[in-house]
């Protein structure tokens, strides 16, 4: 069982009790994050706590920790579960506004739980690698502030079902006919040898892999442009790629009923792909940058 930490404490995971009267729990009043480590070590911890911070700001939680504070905690949690197993690992973190009776409004002295867990990151599977996932869209119902790492996930959960109903591995959202992000992934296309993807407003998360993604980018050279994304020119699209911090970046190969390119995982992913893994904690030193190569 592995140990997560809650409100203080390092326990088994399956011995944390969650009060009924959490709001968390009673309104998914409350924000996370989503931090992947390999080797043991964190890749874009301050990236995380930053964002961390900022959506605790948006819904006015107080912090419960500062930075130097949570990097000890995290750390610490890793240390516990340390495996030969898992090396790689993702650490879940939420943070509710506490325990308080049921009323919609703010309590005025709640503290905030702070629940942290880890599950393993596995290395892209070599199906995927060679032949890419399928995602389908659909329409994005979710609220007006998704730049909010918020809980409230019920309009994501019912798309991912959605897609996985369907055969996908993700539902790619549009909304007015705009692409905006997948149920859990930012979606970064490629058109024309230019790599696009929606900018950062409301209506996306400011994905952690998205930005780091872009850079590796136009450090490859590739032509990078933050701008709305029509639905036509998703369907155009010579790649399609999913980001996020556990999932990487995933080729997207089939679209509906489309297929997406040639079929398979695309040139800029194989670039891309390959600096983001050279990037990585622990990542082999000799590991070479592949830029082009074929489809
Ligand atoms: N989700 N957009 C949404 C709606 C997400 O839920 C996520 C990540 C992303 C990508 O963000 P990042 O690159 O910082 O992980 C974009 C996490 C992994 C999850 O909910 O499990």
């Amino acid at each position: 069982m592995s140990i997560a930490y809650y409100n203080g404490d390092y326990l088994p995971l399956d011995q944390v009790r969650i009060s009924p009267l959490d709001r968390g729990f009673l309104f998914g009043d409350s924000v996370y994050e989503v931090i992947p480590s390999y080797s043991g070590e964190f890749f874009l911890l301050s990236e995380h706590l930053e964002r961390l911070a900022r959506s605790l700001a948006a819904i006015r939680i107080r912090n419960p920790f500062d930075r130097e504070g949570w990097r000890a905690l995290l750390t610490d949690l890793l240390a516990r579960n340390a495996d030969p197993a898992t090396p790689d690992l993702g650490v879940y973190l939420q943070v509710t506004r506490g325990v308080a009776p049921r009323d919609h409004a703010f309590p005025v002295d709640a503290q905030p739980t702070v629940l942290a867990m880890v599950s393993p990151i596995r290395p892209l599977p070599e199906t995927i690698r060679v032949d890419g996932v399928a995602a389908v869209t659909a329409e994005d119902r979710r609220w007006g502030h998704c730049d909010i790492k918020a809980t409230t996930l019920l309009a994501n959960v019912l798309n991912r079902q959605d897609a996985t109903e369907r055969g996908a591995v993700e539902a790619v959202l549009l909304r007015d006919g705009q692409l905006t992000e997948g149920a859990a992934s930012n979606v970064i296309v490629v058109l024309d040898g230019r790599v696009i993807t929606p900018p950062l407003d409301a209506s996306v998360l400011p994905g952690v892999t998205r930005s780091r993604v872009l850079d590796l980018a136009r450090e490859l050279g590739y032509p990078v442009e933050e701008r709305g994304v029509s639905a036509d020119e998703l369907a155009r699209a010579g790649e399609i790629w999913l980001t996020s911090s556990t999932r990487e970046i995933l080729p997207v190969t089939r679209l509906d009923d489309r297929t997406v390119g040639t079929g398979r995982p695309g040139p800029v992913w194989q670039a891309v792909h390959a600096a983001y893994q050279a990037a990585k904690p622990g990542a082999p030193v000799s590991e070479p940058l592949q830029s082009g190569g074929a489809a």
